[in-house]
């Protein structure tokens, strides 16, 4: 089955608001709405790296539902209102602040390559960076003085997005740790959501294997889009097994041709 192929919603007769690598903003059913259409798009290294994986979108929106209707549950705040469809979620529209939010709780990636560090070492404690969203510069890493010096975030804002991004972490960490998987980083984005006269900070965009790292307890095997990165091969098993612990998909459930098949 092709998933590209729009099943339940006429993607040509809703105005398309913007098209990202990994994603489709249309405009929603209601001002302040939109909808987020998840596509089968991976790319790595700033889209140099570029391949559609059938059946990815399927699982980053199903994972990314889990997590964020979790999260307004405990009163993270979030832009999720309410999953579609099996490629797409109803989201409030908010004003995405251009940083890349990363928490670290483990050594990996830029991270142990920067700083000498081994993969997989325990940092002493979680640390939060900010990148600055800027694919032309290659999302440098940026400070808190860059953050207020450039008005990208105001300290107070910055302050909100940390109590957050913390908030993320101890609930992320939990919920994989119950499954066997340990929660090595992982990335947010946050938004401004104007409610009348009043404005929050809530967490937007996605989190599933794509904005994660996520390694078996047991194996240390990767479940996340390192294995795109580094060519690992096995994606969509990898995607299939996060959503299986989760509970999302049915333990008997494979990985069928036509894709993962979706407990409602
Ligand atoms: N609630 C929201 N309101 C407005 N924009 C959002 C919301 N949630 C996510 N976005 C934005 O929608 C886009 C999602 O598309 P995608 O993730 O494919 O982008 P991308 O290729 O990673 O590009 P970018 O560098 O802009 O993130 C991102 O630009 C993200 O910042
Ligand atoms: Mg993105």
């Amino acid at each position: 089955m092709d998933f590209n192929k729009p099943r339940y919603t006429p993607m040509n007769r809703r105005r398309r608001i913007y098209e990202g690598k990994a994603k489709v903003l249309f405009e929603g059913p209601e001002p302040g709405t939109l909808i987020q259409h998840f596509k089968d798009d991976a790319t790595a290294f700033n889209a140099k790296k570029h391949e559609v994986i059938d059946g990815k979108g399927v699982l980053n929106n199903r994972i990314s539902e889990f997590v964020f209707q979790h999260l307004n549950d405990i009163g993270v705040p979030t832009h999720f209102i309410r999953r579609l469809n099996m490629r797409e979620q109803l989201i409030r529209e908010v004003e995405i602040i251009p940083l890349e939010v990363v928490v670290r709780n483990v050594a990996a990636g830029s991270l142990a390559k920067r700083l000498g560090l081994e993969e997989g070492t325990q940092l002493p404690r979680s640390i939060i960076e900010f990148y600055y969203k800027n694919d032309k510069l290659d999302d440098p890493m940026v400070s808190e003085e860059h953050i207020t010096a450039f008005g990208w975030a105001t300290p107070q804002e910055i302050d909100d997005i940390m109590a957050l991004a913390i908030r993320v972490n101890d609930f992320l960490s939990g919920l994989f740790l119950g499954v066997g998987i340990r929660l090595v980083d992982f990335k947010i984005e946050c938004g401004r959501l104007w409610e009348g006269d009043m404005m929050r900070i809530v967490v937007a965009d996605e989190i599933s294997p794509d904005s994660c790292r996520l390694w078996d307890m047991k194996s240390a095997e990767k479940l996340d889009k390192d294995r795109f990165r580094k060519d690992l091969g096995g994606l969509i098993e990898a995607y299939t097994e996060v959503a299986r612990r989760l509970g999302i998909l049915a333990e008997t459930d494979g990985v069928p041709m036509g894709g993962p098949r979706l407990v409602q």
